[in-house]
């Protein structure tokens, strides 16, 4: 039966019911439905809708369907959606005073009420496993800290860079989402609960005192807003789809790196695959999938973007269409960011043939233009010096090295012979002198920077995870 069937002479067509119903993908809002609905019966009491002697029944019933249900989550079926499962489960155990429950409140704060508490566990846990992930590349880009490899750009190599420098550069991704991640927070940590179905409510509901206890940090100021807003929704779609492209970039450099063609890395034999067929294959399959799953959280995104774009206000049902890409971005991330943190450290580099592409003589072409720079000439010159000289020697089929100083002499008067000191890439990392660049000991330096910040992160992270609402905590404290 559905909680507002009293109108309805002729129940729903059957078709119908299948079409409408949502229990099948929000029931994982049980616990925090609970949870709400525990909160807004103890604010009713403290208003005196309820008395105290029907609290203490509805939270005996509400802390045995809890215990139940974490039991056995098979109990929850049979309903609409899950705010009706739970009203119907403690209504049919306590009778009367179930019918008290939603007082002053519809299922449009509850549902977004609910989307909230949700969110907020479920961006701890996700700033913790990324926190992790920021851990293992920031060892690994310590343990690799001057190890040349060359750099590429247009994926044709451009400069040498460090192994340590690319693993910095994909950690710099992920602090910036974790900086976006922080800052959605702000936007769930807000309550709507109270605002009705879209218009408040005539009892003097105490949204203050109802924040408090779930620890919400601000109250809604409109209630059509409240019941209708999904920004927030889409902030985490977005920054879980940009999250997961930087895990789907870092995936297409391994895959690159564990070809035949680049053989830089070996990869391990728990995170790849066989072929059926060709016996000598190792298939970078986890980092192929993750590739291919990205375009899942992209969709999700557009999905939801499509679901808002001519929505009016406020509540319209379309919008019980979050749930299914809200929660499936953030199980796909989820389960990824588990897997690369276990996968990276397990990968097998090949240092020794990293060096020697990057020892190239061509990726030193602009250090050499730069040396002549040095020594007063104008870049487009040295540019311009530079290019003839590679010209000259893929014409004669010469290397830099091979050239003697009198040919070097041949195109400028300022090449002496500590030109040759250059041909190397440990001088050319480590003549780097801009913050940023590969050079091993600024890169000590932004090592340090980066853990640095990473602590303050932990720190911010595990202060709010301590400070979300338990409901066996608020069963015992009210
Ligand atoms: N299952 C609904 C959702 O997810 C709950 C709110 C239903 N409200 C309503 N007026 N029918 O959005």
């Amino acid at each position: 039966m559905a909680l507002w069937g009293s109108r309805w002479r002729k129940s729903l067509e059957e078709v119908v019911e299948d079409f409408t119903y949502s229990l099948y993908f929000d029931k994982r809002l049980w616990k925090v439905d609970l949870l709400g609905t525990l909160a807004h019966v103890v604010m009713l009491n403290k208003i005196g809708i309820i008395s105290q002697e029907e609290l203490a029944v509805l939270k005996d019933e509400i802390k045995n369907l809890y215990l139940e249900i974490s039991n056995n989550p098979d109990l929850i079926r049979d309903s609409e959606d899950i705010h009706t499962f739970v009203e119907e489960s403690l209504t049919k155990r306590i009778g009367d005073i179930g019918k008290k429950i939603h007082t002053g409140r519809s299922r449009n704060d509850q549902v977004i009420l609910d989307l909230r508490l949700y969110l907020r566990e479920e961006t701890c846990d996700i700033a913790e496993l990324l926190i992790n992930l920021r851990k293992v590349l920031l060892e690994l880009s310590e343990k690799f800290i001057s190890t040349p490899m060359p750099g590429y750009t247009h994926l044709q190599q451009a400069q040498p860079v460090t192994l340590s420098h690319y693993f910095l550069a994909y950690d710099a991704m992920f602090s910036r989402d974790l900086q976006r991640l922080e800052d959605i927070y702000k936007r769930v940590d807000v309550l709507p609960l109270g605002s009705g179905a879209l218009a408040g409510s005539t009892i003097p509901l105490d949204r203050e005192y109802t924040a408090e206890l779930l620890n919400f940090s601000k109250i809604s100021d409109n209630s059509m807003d409240a019941v209708s807003d999904r920004d927030f929704v889409l902030e985490f779609l977005f920054f879980s789809a940009l999250t997961y492209n930087h895990l789907s970039r870092l995936a297409e450099e391994i895959i690159l790196w564990a070809t035949k063609e680049f053989s830089f890395v070996k990869l391990p034999e728990e995170y790849s695959t066989g072929s059926s067929m060709m016996p000598q294959k190792r298939n970078p399959d986890v980092a192929e999938l993750t590739r291919g799953k990205c375009g899942k959280l992209i969709g999700n995104l557009v999905n939801m973007f499509t679901i808002m774009k001519g929505l009016p206000l406020s509540y319209n049902r379309d919008l019980q269409e979050d749930k299914p890409s809200l929660f499936s971005s953030i199980d796909e991330l989820k389960i990824a960011l588990r897997v690369w943190i276990g996968f990276l450290p397990k990968i097998e580099f090949d240092t020794e043939r990293m060096y020697k592409l990057s020892s190239e003589d061509f990726l030193f072409a602009t250090d050499i233009a730069e040396y002549l720079v040095l020594k007063g000439v104008p870049f487009r010159e040295a540019h311009k010096i530079v290019g003839e000289v590679v010209r000259f020697c893929e014409e004669n089929n010469k290397k830099f090295r091979e050239l003697s100083l009198e040919e070097w002499r041949g195109f400028s008067e300022l090449f002496d012979r500590d030109i040759f000191d250059l041909l190397n890439p440990e001088s050319s990392l480590n003549l780097k002198k801009t913050y940023g660049s590969p050079n091993p000991v600024i890169n000590k330096d932004v090592i340090k920077k980066r853990e640095e910040e990473l602590r303050n992160i932990i720190d911010r992270w595990h202060k709010l995870k301590s400070s979300l609402p338990d409901l066996m905590r608020l069963l015992d404290k009210v």
